[in-house]
């Protein structure tokens, strides 16, 4: 037996010291070091490191024959496409998301569609009894399928189990927090824990050519629970994500070593378990509230799949010394950007305001593509003046104000006049594909301040007792909001 070994492990990102101390060195964090026996946890005891013969092996070129990963597709096409066209055999999938939000649902689902195809399913359920997931097995009308069940924590026993009989084609391990295994002294949902079952099941996966899908946790800040260290060992990570208020539900890749990692599927939480969102642009914008100041539409790309999404924007005189920035869906950092654009070069005073803005359907955008889309919708809500409810924004807006041209834009026009928008207003300069044959009227657009110029003359700001700044009495012009708004001191941060 080796010697045991007590250290202190961040339960955040894994890193271990001798020292109890309030701030992890490594990632930051704040008390997050817990101690814990790491007896075993990284190296195999000595006394059988120091019998094992180091043993030759042939090193190979980069240009050798190579065959595709062997796939094992489960015919749900939003999860196939995001994980590039099935599970990959021998690989390892680990897929997080905030508790409640549908992850032993979908790998039910997912579990019984293989097993109904005639392959071996296996269900390991670490949180649940056994009467738990037949009762959502029933629910989703899927308790026929012959997925093999098991309520089990102990990953040796897993194993052993799992290598009886035929080579199980996909095992769903829900979840990797709640394994543990003997090698290690620390307790179950530990660092060290989580990190030796997680390895004990990649090996697993890598020795017997079964697919793996871990389930992990996530914590408040939306990292997956534990260790970092476990999204470093798997082949993929999803994330589930979606507002807990809302039914849709979006399956996003974070990482994957066999496919794209831009992908997004769409599911749609209904009584009977997740139902296949495939157009998700008429989804994002089915409650549109048409002619309200404030929304525009963006034309934006998921991966390969264009997705036009309602962005909401709701700007408000505020009443504290710091404004207030709320931001959903979107880039805080991103926003601050385009506010401080629209303050210096287009003359949009918006220091004195508070500032919401919303993703319409739980969305999250990563692309800066976004940013004249989001503009759009802050000088509508500034100005009080509705956006043509048949146009579409999108273009990505530079430090000094330009409106820079974005990938893809074909397929961008393409969806929005598939879903009835008769225009667009897009960078003077797209890139290669301009494509304008997709029927719509284009409105290019070089530099930001046109397209405030635009809105504002379609503008009836609102009255001035509400901004509180048109105090020259002439009764609103269109520039009223715009340019005479100069917060008055108490607004002013210096
Ligand atoms: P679940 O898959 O247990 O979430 P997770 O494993 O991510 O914690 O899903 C739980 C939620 O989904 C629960 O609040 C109920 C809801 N739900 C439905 O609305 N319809 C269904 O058919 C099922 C099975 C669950
Ligand atoms: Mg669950």
């Amino acid at each position: 037996m080796a010697k045991s070994t007590l250290s202190f492990v961040c339960q955040n990102c894994g890193a271990a010291y001798n020292r109890w101390q309030g701030k992890c060195d490594a990632c930051g964090a704040w008390n997050t070091l817990a101690e814990e026996d790491t007896t075993g946890a990284t190296s195999m005891p000595v006394s059988i490191r120091s019998k094992r013969k180091s043993r030759v092996f042939a090193l190979e070129s980069l240009a050798g024959k190579s065959v595709d990963a062997p796939r094992l597709p489960t015919g749900m096409a939003e999860l196939d496409r995001v994980t590039g066209g099935g599970f990959v055999r021998g690989s390892v999938l680990l897929v997080g998301g905030d508790p409640g939000i549908g992850k032993s649902t979908l790998l039910t689902q997912a579990t019984s569609v293989l097993a109904r195809a005639g392959h071996r399913a296996v269900y390991i359920s670490g949180e649940e009894a056994i009467a738990q997931v037949r009762l959502r097995a029933e629910r989703l009308g899927l308790a026929s399928a012959p997925v093999q069940l098991a309520a089990e924590t102990s990953v040796e026993d897993i194993i052993a189990t799992l290598s009886e009989g035929t080579v199980p084609r996909l095992v769903v391990i829900d979840s990797i927090q709640t394994m543990w295994t003997d090698t290690v002294e620390s307790a179950p949902g530990t660092v060290t824990q989580v990190r030796a079952s997680a390895q004990a099941l990649i090996r697993f996966a890598k020795k017997s050519g079964a697919a793996v899908i871990l389930v992990g946790h996530v914590t408040k800040d939306g990292q997956i629970a534990g260790p970092r260290v476990v999204e470093h060992m798997v082949d993929a990570v999803l994330s589930f994500e979606g507002e807990g208020s809302q039914q849709f539900r979006i399956l996003r890749s974070v990482k994957n070593r066999f496919g794209p990692t831009d992908e997004i599927g769409v599911f749609e939480m209904t009584g009977l378990g997740l139902r296949e969102v495939s157009n998700p642009s008429e989804l994002f914008l089915s409650e549109r509230d048409l002619g309200s100041p404030g929304t525009a539409v963006f034309a934006g790309i998921e991966g390969t799949r264009p997705v036009l999404v309602e962005l909401q924007a709701l700007v408000a005189p505020t009443s504290l010394g710091t404004p207030r920035r709320a931001v959903v869906g979107w880039d805080s950092s991103r926003l601050s950007m385009v506010l401080a654009v629209l303050e210096a070069h287009c003359g949009v005073k918006l220091s004195g305001h508070d500032v919401y803005f919303n993703v319409a359907g739980g969305l999250r955008i990563q692309e800066p593509a976004a940013d004249l889309a989001a503009a759009a919708a802050l000088v509508s809500s500034l100005v009080n003046a509705p956006l043509p409810p048949d146009a579409v924004f999108f273009g990505e807006v530079s430090l000094s104000g330009a409106v820079r041209p974005v990938a893809q834009t074909a397929a961008r026009l393409k969806e929005a006049a598939k879903l009835g928008f008769a225009r667009a207003v897009l960078p003077e300069t797209a890139r290669g594909d301009a494509g304008g044959d997709a029927g719509l009227s284009l409105n290019a657009i070089g530099n930001l301040t046109a397209l405030v110029a635009d809105i504002a003359a379609r503008g009836t700001p609102r009255k001035a007792a509400a901004t509180g700044y048109d105090d020259d009495g002439n009764g609103g012009g269109k520039d009223t909001a715009m340019r005479k708004n100069t917060p008055s001191p108490r607004f002013r941060r210096q």
